[in-house]
């Protein structure tokens, strides 16, 4: 733990560079497209065929189930680069719209129509591919990256002790509730904010902030490769025991719990009751200014062995209220915070001054870091750096 107000961004020309220009995002989401990131649920594509359109370092792509398994690959056809999908989700064959170029499941331009006749070559010949994407999934959860030299690790190992509570969180889809909202702001500001204790008197007066700051003592945070943790009232052997209950499927949860996953994943507990949510929050790069808000949230139910047939009962009439009552709440939350992060989008191109973080704002400064290694040089800043 640093002393309070000590931190300082490590590359402070940096902080908000990104935030100012579509050039600058473009360069950093070229990066940031390196690093796995969610890109979808499983549940969406769960029969042979089954596609859906996302988007991964500022790029759109899809995902689609062959036989073998799942793919990704950019939704660009490399004929003309119309994209090979034009809606969100469907079922069936890659052939682009614009003349009808159809792909197999390796991203292979097999089927062109008239091929000899217009190209002097075979497809085989022509050899036309794809952009490929790396794709992996935890539980239900798909993650994707393009492939480069530098980030390579498997997700397991990515996510660290991270993969084993995402993976019992969301080991299956119980039909969870997706909401998304669009924030006229840059997708860090609204990373920061999910990083951020110390904003909770004044932006959310009525509910996280409703008894006054948090004791220094309730907030316990960790750090695990990329990623960061806060855990309410917790030990420093929480986030372990907490992995090994995951793998065991004996976890119980007994305080909020709330998970960052570099870059762009937020991903929590919260026993409410008899009941317990798992909830899932995202924040994917749109344009320097703008960022689609994605929440998941679904029940969690606590290993069978603790629920008596009574308890399990009051749980389950008592789940769609409790599920209806956190979805108003975190649509309330996310106007608060947006509200803040929109304020400052507006006067982005004065952020030329590292922020000053005091110890509930401590993982900004972590993620700060990770973003400062993967990112590497923008262009230099037209603003100064103190
Ligand atoms: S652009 Fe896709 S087939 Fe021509
Ligand atoms: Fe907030």
């Amino acid at each position: 733990m640093q002393d309070a107000g000590m931190f300082v961004a490590p590359r402070p020309a940096v902080w908000s560079q990104a935030m100012r220009s579509m050039d600058d995002f473009w360069r950093e989401q070229a990066e940031i497209g390196k690093i796995w990131q969610l890109v979808g649920l499983t549940t969406s594509v769960e029969r042979e065929g089954e596609w859906f359109r996302s988007t991964l370092g500022g790029r759109s792509i899809f995902v689609q189930r062959f036989k073998d398994g799942l793919r990704g690959f950019e939704n660009v056809c490399v004929h003309r680069g119309h994209p090979l999908r034009t809606e969100d989700k469907g079922n069936g064959p890659i052939r682009c719209g614009f003349h009808h170029w159809q792909y197999d499941q390796h991203g292979r331009a097999l089927g062109i129509p008239k091929c000899n006749e217009m190209f002097g070559a075979s497809p085989r010949e022509l050899n036309a591919r794809l952009r490929t994407l790396d794709v992996a999934n935890c539980g239900i959860l798909i993650f994707a990256r393009f492939p480069n030299e530098r980030f390579h690790e498997p997700l397991e190992t990515y996510l660290g002790p991270g993969f084993d509570i995402l993976r019992s969180l969301w080991s299956e889809g119980r039909s969870p509730y997706i909401w998304s909202t669009e924030l006229k702001a840059n997708w860090r500001l609204g990373h920061h904010i999910s990083l951020d204790d110390y904003h909770i008197v004044a932006v959310h007066p009525s509910t996280f902030g409703k008894n006054g700051y948090l004791p220094q003592e309730v907030v316990k945070y960790y750090r695990f490769g990329r990623h960061s943790a806060y855990f309410y009232n917790a030990d420093e052997k929480a986030l372990q025991k907490m992995v090994e209950d995951c793998r065991n499927g004996t976890f119980q949860p007994d305080g909020y719990r709330i998970m960052q996953f570099f870059p762009n994943l937020v991903a929590s507990v919260s026993p409410i009751g008899s009941a317990c949510l798992a909830g899932i929050m995202q924040y994917v790069p749109v344009a320097h200014d703008r960022t689609r808000l994605f929440m998941i949230i679904q029940d969690y139910p606590r290993p069978a062995a603790d629920q008596s047939r009574s308890r399990a009962l009051v749980r389950r009439l008592k789940l769609p209220i409790i599920l209806r009552s956190a979805q108003l709440m975190t649509r309330k939350i996310f106007k608060e915070d947006n509200a803040v992060c929109e304020h400052m989008q507006a006067i982005v191109h004065q952020l030329d001054r590292p922020p000053i973080l005091g110890r509930q704002e401590e993982r900004i400064g972590w993620f700060e870091e990770n973003y400062a290694d993967v990112v590497g040089d923008l262009r230099p800043s037209s603003v100064a750096a103190d």
